[in-house]
């Protein structure tokens, strides 16, 4: 993929697959399959670190991981995350963010709502920095939210939701990931846009979909929620092989003749 691509595939009627990764091994296993685009997520802090929430991740784990992903898939279209904070001191202190990003080998940023974002949003794509907006559940205000819940239910807030997607298209952003919002008003906004929807808990009626990769992996043994699917039973599948490496130590099976240097 390359940024014109991400408007093509909306013109075409044709859905972009995303997928999270945050590590060498995983993005080589997607860059070897037909997934189009990968997001070094902020949801690293949960999904790798263990956290409640996505507030710890910082700038320089970030930068850390999407250098990691870049390794391993050189060519993927790798979109980077900026996390908390890292955009919300000043466009000199978020330009410098961004930059760490992308020498780490993003090719785009993904940043968290409209409000107080517009002006940094207009200066990094008039800078050549491709920008995907997110909207709906923004997780970095779980805070302000009262938690992770579905955004956007009545009317009013569904409204605002439309003009800030309006707005985020007007000042340049390629894409817009659309987080936890019921399905009739991700079709609202997908219908307002000329840039594609990316979806992650908003139903069918958006350009595409994104999914944490440990999710659809079945990998995630905490909380999942109703719109992940899973496509392997992985955490099945890998505490099996891991109990039979043990098995196979403990019993003297392992390594045998042909696994040991003569
Ligand atoms: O951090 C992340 O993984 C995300 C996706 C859930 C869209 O922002």
């Amino acid at each position: 993929m390359i940024v014109p691509d991400f408007a093509k595939r909306k013109r075409d009627g044709v859905p972009i697959s995303m997928v999270t990764c945050y590590d060498a091994w995983s993005a080589a296993l997607i860059a070897s399959t037909e997934i189009d685009c990968i997001l070094v997520g902020d949801s690293l802090a949960m999904v790798v670190y263990g956290h409640d929430t996505t507030l710890p991740a910082d700038i320089d784990t970030m930068a850390a991981h999407t250098a990691a992903v870049r390794r391993g898939a050189p060519d993927a279209f790798v979109i980077g995350d900026m996390p908390f904070l890292s955009y919300r001191r000043g466009l000199e202190s978020a330009v410098g963010n961004v930059a760490k990003l992308m020498r780490a080998g993003a090719r785009a940023v993904k940043l968290e709502g409209a409000a107080g974002n517009i002006e940094l949003i207009r200066h990094l794509v008039e800078s050549g920095v491709p920008v995907m907006g997110h909207l709906g559940l923004t997780p970095q205000s779980v805070h302000q939210l009262g938690g992770f819940k579905v955004q956007a239910r009545s009317d009013r807030a569904a409204a605002t939701l439309v003009e800030q997607a309006v707005e985020l298209e007007r000042v340049g952003c390629f894409a817009l990931v659309l987080e936890a919002v019921p399905g009739a008003v991700a079709a609202q906004v997908t219908a307002a846009l000329e840039i594609p929807t990316i979806g992650i808990g908003a139903g069918r009626h958006v350009d595409g979909q994104v999914l944490v990769l440990q999710d659809l992996l079945g990998i995630t043994t905490a909380f999942r929620p109703k719109f992940v699917r899973t496509w392997l039973d992985g955490s099945t599948l890998i505490r099996d092989a891991l109990q039979a490496y043990h098995k196979d130590v403990t019993d003297r099976r392992f390594p045998n003749e042909e696994e040991s240097y003569q």
